[in-house]
């Protein structure tokens, strides 16, 4: 790694996943537009964040991150926004009411738009193209101009992440995010979920818990965090000429902030030693996620820590684990005993996604619904033998009601998968499994907490 850090001194280092403009010119001019737009959020706020993260490193909350697994320009449109920020809403409440622990809730939205790829091109036939990459990138038509990268998708996904923010800091502080609203956020066709009722019994019980407060003259008035909320927003830092644009000095502390999203991360396949994509975040002031699959040796994530996180400061480093259902038990421990080792502070977050996606019979993409479930029940599990905190969640989702992801209470089946099968990249939980995931996860963290609880007494 070079010592001294830049906006683009990861330029000089191996920055794989990304796309090769043909066009300089016009990525130039896309990097110019961008630099001269306004920052999307600002450095207090991922200081806000960082300081609340930390709660969650010491095991005092929770951490909830969702949304899709890619944006697109196709699905932009105000209702999938409300709909995925009320699942989020819904899952806080439920793991909040369970857990008596406070929520940190991060979307990935307004952002998430570019996509890592196992392959660079995809063949159907005897035609051979450059793989989608997301629309901040190319298009998904499977043609040779839509696949061609063009940079002035990045100023059009500046835009939609403007908008789309826009609409998340509307609702959170606006009212729409009031727990007096708590019976209102449901979905209409969550009817024959047995988690619909479930969710319909906690929120009567806030609403009597809230009644008694305002009683006792606890209102939203005296108490904005029951007016609203904070919201965060976050993506994969992958496509780096988007993310240097975006990248400001703060003029409070003089520190460079990302203000593309709150936090970001870096994914599976760019967290290497020698890669751009480190040598870029280990400069800015953000949080920082990093996705840490099986192949993932401990002396590297390691390294890693020391690489981003020199200082050691609680709330700055989040680990996604995504091993795969079958292979949490045996790989995770290792990562946990050496963090614990070094000492260094982080969240530890289960992404019970990325390691369980299967090729169904119909030939789509899916998830099982109980390997999501194994994978989670697995990640508490070691956590609680290693005395570490199983601190967060980190799920594709979205309040559409997609079929996308197999199983579930509402049982989708592998020919049930053609139905609303609509993501443009890995398949999402619907509205109704992600309420079941979280009511199934309030229970692991439930008794996570009564046994640590035990311990200290
Ligand atoms: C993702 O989160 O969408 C992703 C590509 O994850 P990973 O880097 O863990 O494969
Ligand atoms: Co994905």
């Amino acid at each position: 790694m070079a010592a001294k850090w830049t906006p683009d001194s990861w330029r000089e280092q191996q920055g794989l996943q990304m796309p090769i403009y043909r066009d300089a010119a016009a990525l130039a001019d896309a990097e110019a537009t961008l630099r001269n737009y306004p920052p999307l959020v600002f450095a207090g706020e991922a200081r806000n964040l960082t300081a609340e993260l930390a709660d969650v490193a010491n095991g005092k909350a929770f951490l909830l991150q969702g949304g899709d697994c890619a944006e697109s320009f196709a699905e932009f449109h105000p209702d999938n926004i409300r709909d995925t920020f009320r699942v989020i809403l819904q899952m806080a409440v439920v793991l909040t009411f369970a857990s008596k622990l406070p929520v940190v809730k991060i979307g990935r939205m307004a952002g998430q738009f570019a996509k890592p790829r196992s392959a660079d091109t995809e063949t159907i036939g005897d035609v051979e193209l450059p793989s989608y990459r997301g629309d901040i990138i190319n298009d998904i038509a499977f043609d040779a101009v839509s696949r061609e990268p063009d940079p002035a998708r990045m100023v059009r996904a500046y835009s939609q992440a403007a908008a789309t923010l826009n609409l998340l800091r509307a609702f959170s502080g606006g009212g729409y995010a009031n727990l007096h609203q708590v019976h209102a956020w449901t979905h209409d066709y969550m009817g024959r979920s047995p988690w619909a009722k479930k969710f319909k019994d906690v929120a009567d019980r806030i609403g009597e818990a809230l009644a008694f407060m305002e009683a006792c003259g606890v209102t939203p008035e005296t108490v904005p965090q029951i007016k609203g909320t904070s919201f965060y927003t976050s993506h994969e830092a992958l496509l780096l000429p988007y993310e240097q644009a975006l990248t400001r000095q703060d003029s409070l502390t003089g520190k460079w902030y990302d203000t593309s999203a709150h936090m970001l991360w870096i994914g599976d396949r760019t967290r290497f030693d020698g890669s751009a994509h480190v040598e870029f975040l280990r400069g800015i002031g953000n949080p920082i996620g990093i996705k840490c699959g099986p192949s993932l040796e401990p002396d590297a994530l390691l390294h890693m820590l020391d690489t981003l996180n020199p200082d050691r400061i609680a709330g700055r480093m989040t680990l996604i684990t995504r091993y795969g259902h079958d292979k949490i038990e045996a790989g995770l421990p290792k990562l946990v005993r050496a963090v614990q080792r070094e000492g260094h502070p982080v969240i530890w977050s289960c992404d019970p996604m990325h390691g369980n996606v299967i090729k169904a019979a119909s030939g789509y993409k899916t998830r099982p619904f109980d390997r999501i479930l194994a994978e989670v029940r697995g990640f508490f599990a070691v956590h609680r033998a290693e005395g570490s905190f199983a601190g967060g969640i980190h799920a594709e989702m979205t309040g559409q009601n997609v079929t996308e992801c197999t199983g579930g209470a509402i049982a989708i089946t592998d020919e049930a998968l053609a139905d609303r099968y609509h993501t443009h990249c890995d398949p999402r939980l619907n509205a109704a499994q992600s309420l079941e995931l979280a009511f199934l996860l309030a229970e692991m963290l439930n008794q996570e907490m009564s046994e640590r609880a035990k311990q200290a007494a």
